[in-house]
């Protein structure tokens, strides 16, 4: 049976969430009083798709579906978990929680995605809160993938346990907040500087825009990486953290900051900070500042998921558990070798666009990489263990033949030209979905090497057999255009 989540509304969290759920697989069961909801979350989700789609080239699993209920008892049934996105009202959620407490089963977790009430204020009216906890998600909720997991007083372990491992399937990092505490860790942080923020508006240190500029310029550029501990420690120098603590600790007895005090919030402070917001915007509306917003996104987390730091980590663990779930091919008695064969898809991410606005040409010898070792798997050749020995490269010549653009959906085709015990000559085209045009080609040759030895050696007998098996389909296609080419210019 397919998963199932509740929803208590559908805003710009509740909406966050619920492309994240659907993305993921889950079905949704939407209840929020405003009859627009459900067209914002259909935006929303419209938003998500096209960020997540060119965030990954590993499928999603097949979208869940949505369904807008009338109540939020009906949100609760079938489920096993209602995550409550209402706005931030104490009475509000007090009532709302506790009226979803009662009409769920005993076993249906509840979530709450207060940005800071604590856990057990807000399940004062709850017949049963051991199974209710804060799960503080990040906006947008479908790409970021922190989620602060709060327990209150009458928390049970066990509903901690689960929450965890169920956010963590939907690719998110649950951080469990080590004592309950009003704003948890990140709003703690978050709280200080918008509160800063303000007052350099307020006293008119800066506009909006150079507050901002201040962020994303300097700082903010860091923190993706390296977090605020581990970025003062490398600005420590070669002593590290001893030396920065004392470097920079007796300026905080100064202080710079205005600490918890706040500016008054008059007509005049908001009509500047609105009027200015505005003109930052230039009249593009909230979907088109979440694109751009989720284009920035996604190219930074592609960058950040090559070098396994930070949300990269928790994405690149994601995809392998998307893929783990989803095995790779390898040859069956009955498959059809009478074509080309076809195990590799790929999509131009915007890492690998250069300044000519096309794919760098380094990355079609890795998407033709990665359809040869797709190749090496369909044959039996276990990348995990590599007792056998495996194909090394040791010739290849690509034909570059039209651009792929960021964003073309790619895949490859291969046809086996030769083989003998030790050498494999294979023949890869790369299409664009969509058009059908034959992007580029590659002839590549291998040979099979003892992977202990590290000397060429012959195939397995199994592995052979299946090569062998391929180029008999084969030989029946036409020879590739371009194979045998050599590089030169005709009559030059
Ligand atoms: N916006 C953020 O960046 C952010 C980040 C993390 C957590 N949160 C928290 O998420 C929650 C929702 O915030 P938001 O930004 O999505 O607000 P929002 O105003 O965008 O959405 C709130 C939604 O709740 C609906 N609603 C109103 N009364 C309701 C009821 N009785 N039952 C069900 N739905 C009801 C509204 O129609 C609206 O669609 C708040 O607790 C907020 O603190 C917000």
């Amino acid at each position: 049976m397919r998963r199932a989540v509740g929803l208590l509304g559908g805003g710009v969290i509740g909406g966050g969430w619920a492309a994240r759920f659907l993305l993921q697989g889950f079905d949704v069961r939407l209840y929020d009083p405003d009859p627009e909801a459900e067209r914002k979350m259909g935006e929303m989700l419209a938003n998500a798709r096209r960020a997540l789609t060119s965030l990954s080239a590993v499928p999603l699993p097949p979208e869940g579906t949505v369904t807008m209920v009338a109540t939020p008892a009906e949100a609760a049934r079938g489920v096993e978990l209602v995550q409550e996105s209402a706005p931030e009202r104490v009475e509000l959620k007090q009532a709302l929680l506790a009226e979803v407490c009662a009409a769920a089963a005993p076993e249906v977790l509840i979530a709450s995605s207060t940005s800071g009430l604590r856990p057990t204020l807000l399940a004062e009216g709850m017949a049963n809160p051991g199974r209710f906890l804060v799960a503080h998600p990040f906006n947008p909720v479908y790409l970021l993938p922190l989620v602060e997991l709060c327990a209150g007083e009458r928390t049970a372990p066990a509903a901690m346990e689960r929450a965890r491992a169920l956010y963590g399937s939907l690719g998110m990092a649950p951080l469990v907040v080590r004592k309950e505490i009003d704003g948890f860790v990140a709003d703690r942080m978050l709280e200080a500087l918008w509160r800063e923020a303000l007052w350099l508006v307020n006293d008119g240190i800066a506009s909006v825009e150079e507050v901002d500029d201040a962020i994303r310029l300097g700082a903010g550029l860091r923190w993706a990486s390296m977090g605020t501990f581990l970025t003062y420690r490398i600005a420590g120098g070669e002593a590290g953290m001893r030396h920065f603590m004392a470097q920079f600790g007796p300026a905080l007895q100064w202080p710079w900051t205005r600490l918890t005090d706040v500016p008054e919030l008059t007509d005049e402070l908001l009509d500047t900070i609105v009027a200015q917001s505005d003109e930052q915007a230039g009249g593009r509306s909230a979907r088109e500042l979440e694109q751009v917003r989720d284009d920035c996104l996604v190219s930074v987390l592609q960058a950040l998921r090559a070098r396994d730091i930070g949300a990269g980590a928790v994405l690149a663990r994601h995809e392998r558990a998307l893929a783990a779930a989803e095995p790779a091919r390898v040859i069956d008695a009955g498959d059809d070798l009478s074509q080309q064969l076809s195990l590799h898809t790929a999509r131009v991410e915007a890492g690998w666009v250069d300044y000519n606005g096309h794919a760098h040409e380094s990355r079609y010898l890795q998407v033709f990489g990665d359809a040869s070792d797709a190749l090496f798997t369909y044959l039996g050749i276990d990348a995990a263990s590599l007792a056998g020995g495996s194909y090394f490269t040791v010739e290849s010549h690509l034909s570059h033949l039209r651009e792929a653009l960021l964003d073309d959906r790619l895949s490859v085709t291969t046809q086996i030209l030769g083989v003998d015990p030790r050498r494999l000559h294979v023949f890869h085209s790369l299409w664009r979905e969509g058009d059908g045009a034959l992007l580029a080609t590659a002839e590549q040759l291998f040979v099979h090497v003892d992977t202990v030895a590290r000397r060429a050696a012959p195939a397995a007998p199994d592995v052979l057999a299946r090569v062998e098996r391929i180029k008999a389909a084969h030989d029946a296609l036409p020879r590739p255009q371009r194979a045998g080419r050599s590089i030169g210019i005709p009559g030059a």
